[in-house]
């Protein structure tokens, strides 16, 4: 009840911008990226309209993402429709007690209408799903995306965004190119809970993909939450040093201070999981080829190439690089895929 009143007030509000009644169309539509936190989220303040202990930075990863086509399902068509949503990934069907295909249900719960009882969703990753690359986060933006064409609200970014949070979090960054700040909000109602653009393009700046384990995490973000801020005394230093951080990668970017933006970066990634391996249960994400990798990236500092690596929920490293150590960091990473978010689309191609 309360998400449905929080939905309800972010169509209200965002309808107010667009003039023209609504009408729903034959199909719906979105592309969203995945995005890489530079400064995490990382704990829940309210787990019911998905609101953040603290605020989070992060970049888009053009050319990594989902791809999600939405159609409604009437539930009395001739074409035998069953009383639920049909669901494909990757060109799959899944079935609707599958986890990924309930949470998205569940999601679409909060916006069926009497001529959108069910829905037809076809869903298409470009990352491994689950990796620890964030798809819950292309995943969700992409699908208010879609939905958002298919009831044609026309919805300003911010409310997308909004949309998008209660999916998951950090797919409330991914409606955005480029760097993104979702800010925590105060507000109980969760309405002041969202990201925006931070428009400072950085065109040499590149994000390193350090891929030690592709398969699903026994342990998605919500539960691991969960876990670290129920039973971590670490945990509580950790909402104010994310502000911090994040207002701090923020100054770096705005300055184009790599330096600084990296260090704070990775140290915000280490402390993050600091709190994770601190818990009871312990939770680290870790396998014993990530350590390696951060060894490799500090001996690379060391050796003067300025590198740095941050890490989600998952064993994968990312790494933050300049492209003139392009070549230094991909001789050491063999098989490393390099991302340029800022380069035009020719040069990214030939990269
Ligand atoms: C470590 O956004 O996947 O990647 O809101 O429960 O869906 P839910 O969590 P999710 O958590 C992402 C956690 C993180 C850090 C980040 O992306 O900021």
């Amino acid at each position: 009840p309360r998400q449905v009143a929080f939905v309800q007030a972010v169509l209200a509000t965002g309808k107010q911008a667009c003039s023209s009644a609504s009408t729903i169309k034959l199909e719906g539509k979105g592309h969203a990226p995945v995005n890489i936190a530079l400064s995490k989220y990382w704990g829940k303040r309210d787990t019911i309209l998905n609101l953040p202990q603290n605020g989070s930075v992060s970049i888009s990863l053009p050319g990594l993402g989902t791809d999600t086509t939405l159609r409604p399902l009437a539930s009395d068509s001739s074409q035998q429709v069953t009383a639920q949503d049909r669901i494909s990934l990757n060109g799959q069907q899944l079935d609707a007690h599958q986890p990924f295909a309930h949470r998205l249900s569940q999601f679409l719960d909060l916006f069926r209408t009497a001529e959108v009882p069910f829905f037809e969703v076809i869903t298409h990753n470009t990352v491994p799903t689950a990796a620890g690359l964030a798809s819950s986060a292309s995943g969700y933006a992409a699908l208010v995306l879609a939905l958002d064409d298919l009831f044609n609200w026309q919805l300003p970014a911010t409310q997308l965004s909004l949309l998008a949070r209660l999916g998951s979090g950090s797919a409330s960054r991914s409606l955005f190119p480029g760097f993104a700040i979702w800010h925590a909000g105060q507000s109980e109602q969760g309405l002041d809970s969202f990201a925006e653009a931070l428009d400072a393009p950085w065109p040499d700046f590149c994000v390193g993909l350090v891929e030690i384990d592709v398969a699903e995490k026994p342990v998605g973000s919500t539960a691991g939450m969960q876990q670290t801020t129920a039973a971590c005394a670490l945990y509580s230093a950790w909402p104010a040093q994310a502000e911090r951080d994040k207002a701090v990668i923020i100054n770096a970017i705005q300055q184009q201070d790599f330096s600084q933006l990296g260090a704070t970066a990775e140290h915000n990634a280490l402390s993050m999981h600091a709190t994770m391996i601190a818990s009871w249960p312990p939770l680290l994400y870790w396998q014993a080829e990530s350590v390696i990798a951060m060894q490799k990236v500090w001996a690379l500092r060391q050796q003067g190439v300025e590198v740095y690596f941050t890490m989600d929920a998952g064993p994968n490293l990312k790494l933050l690089f300049l492209a003139a150590q392009k070549k230094a960091v991909s001789a050491a990473f063999s098989g490393l895929k390099v991302i340029e978010p800022f380069a035009k689309p020719d040069t990214q191609a030939a990269s």
